[in-house]
């Protein structure tokens, strides 16, 4: 359908009260259900949503206070519940078998349950929260299906806050805003369109067209399409994530300004680091300041994105309004990112294609059985990354710091703790992992949700 640009406001995700509190956490509920909803201006499009919305609601915990996030399943389909960047304990980490089955029937899918007739119907994820502040986000991740879940609406953001950050004074409030980027494609009707090999998903797998990746052709942000969104002559703190399944973006302010950030996936940087450019690979956020009272009142801003073409080229409008008062004054420290000591152990993981057969890492498809590593409860390790074509690889637990790319040192968007990489074309680069999170087992994968569900996932044990 013709999609009108910057033509509805930008909404923002609801944040989701806790049903109780008490002396050990804080109590949440989610029903994950379809849903009906106005995406694009005079159509309804079904969706599959946390809470019936898209993007889901969002969490904010502060860091040491667990979070018990009991979801129940309305879907047709089982689910799989992961807090991308989370520290997490394995058993409440969302592998990617670990379902949570639908409270009902799941047509076309007998057979499918747990030995013995019992299924997971509601359960209770709990996450200790132990952990910098950070954008974090949860999603769906059941195996072999993220992408199609994801893409029908299953994600939202769950934010850590701590006091190392209360102490910078940030912009909060109306002028602290999450932006979720998505791009999407919809049916003449309004239906999302995904090319799915087998449409009820009981197969997995895309069209041959796609095995790179499904890319859309209408951007959303935080759920509407090309958004604008209204604005103080002030600073504000944008917390980008790039939550498309395939898309590479490559952000800029038009009429140009400086994108300050001050975070990354993994939180605060050590000190603020100006751009006027920053590559964001899907699953990756990019925290930044932008002063709008650089700008004369009544001006348009676009937020671009140099890597799309034509109308996916710009994301997100900006309507700045009269300067107003702003008592923000940016640090030239941030957070503490401590250096990872010596590594024990150096690995090497190719990530490459295997044809019409999917995606594999060292050579091997996604198995529950398989074991590409089992580093040593606090050791730290340098993973060696090796690549055919673009993979953003993301480690589930534990955040990690850049080494090197190739020859070179860290690239300009590498900085601070991250949790996925952005990793090009015949690159190799190097990460080091410090493992002392939790013991367990935990995957990690190509966050390009097609070659994920391709198999491009391993597993690592910490013992
Ligand atoms: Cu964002 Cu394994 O996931
Ligand atoms: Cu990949």
């Amino acid at each position: 359908p013709p999609v009108p640009a910057f033509a509805v406001p930008l909404p923002i995700p609801p944040v989701l009260s806790p049903v109780r509190r008490d002396a050990h956490a804080d109590y949440y509920e989610i029903t994950q259900a379809p849903a009906q909803v106005c995406l694009l201006p005079g159509l309804r499009t079904g969706i599959w949503g946390y809470n019936g919305i898209f993007p889901g609601p969002t969490l904010v915990s502060r860091r040491g206070r667990p979070a018990v996030v009991t979801h129940t399943n309305r879907l047709p389909v089982p689910t799989v519940v992961h807090l991308h960047g989370g520290r997490t304990p394995h058993t409440d980490d969302g592998y990617p078998v670990d379902f949570l089955y639908p409270d009902g029937p799941m047509p076309g899918m007998p057979g499918m349950g747990m030995p013995g007739g019992t299924r997971m119907v509601r359960r209770a994820y709990t996450y200790p929260m132990d952990q910098r502040a950070a954008t974090l986000w949860y999603h769906d991740h059941r195996m072999d299906f993220t992408g199609p879940s994801v893409w029908r609406g299953l994600a939202g953001f769950h934010l850590v806050r701590d006091e190392e950050e209360d102490a910078l004074g940030l912009p909060s409030g109306p002028r602290e805003l999450p932006l979720m980027i998505t791009d999407r494609s919809f049916d003449a009707d309004g239906s999302l369109r995904y090319p799915s090999r087998e449409p009820a998903l009981r197969e997995p797998g895309v069209t041959d067209a796609y095995m790179a990746g499904v890319l859309g052709d209408v951007m959303l942000v935080n759920g509407a399409p090309w958004p604008v969104a209204t604005v103080e002559g002030a600073q504000y703190r944008l917390r980008i994530l790039n939550a498309c399944n395939a898309r590479r973006l490559d952000l800029r302010l038009d009429p140009g300004a400086p994108l300050t950030q001050i975070g990354t996936d993994g939180g605060l940087l050590a000190a603020p680091l100006q751009h006027n450019h920053f590559e964001l690979a899907p699953a990756q956020r990019l925290d930044v300041v932008v002063d709008f009272s650089a700008y004369r009142p009544g001006t348009i801003v676009t937020l671009v994105n140099d890597f799309g073409e034509g109308r996916m080229g710009e994301i997100l409008r900006f309507a700045v309004g009269e300067r107003a008062p702003d008592r923000f004054r940016l640090p030239g420290r941030l957070g503490t990112v401590e250096p990872l000591g010596p590594p024990s152990v150096t690995r090497t993981m190719h990530f490459a294609s295997a044809g019409t057969d999917g995606w594999r890492i060292n050579g091997a498809p996604f198995g529950v059985d398989t074991v590409a590593a089992s580093p040593t409860f606090g050791s730290t390790e340098v993973w060696r990354l090796v690549s055919d074509f673009h993979h953003p690889v993301h480690l589930h637990l534990n955040p990690f710091q850049v080494l090197s790319r190739g020859l070179a040192g860290p690239g300009p968007f590498d900085a601070g703790w991250k949790d996925t990489i952005d990793l090009r074309p015949a690159e190799d680069a190097a990460i080091a992992v410090r493992f002392d999170g939790y013991r367990g087992k935990y995957v990690f994968h190509c966050h390009n949700l097609e070659h994920e569900d391709m198999a491009m996932m391993g597993n690592f044990v910490v013992t």
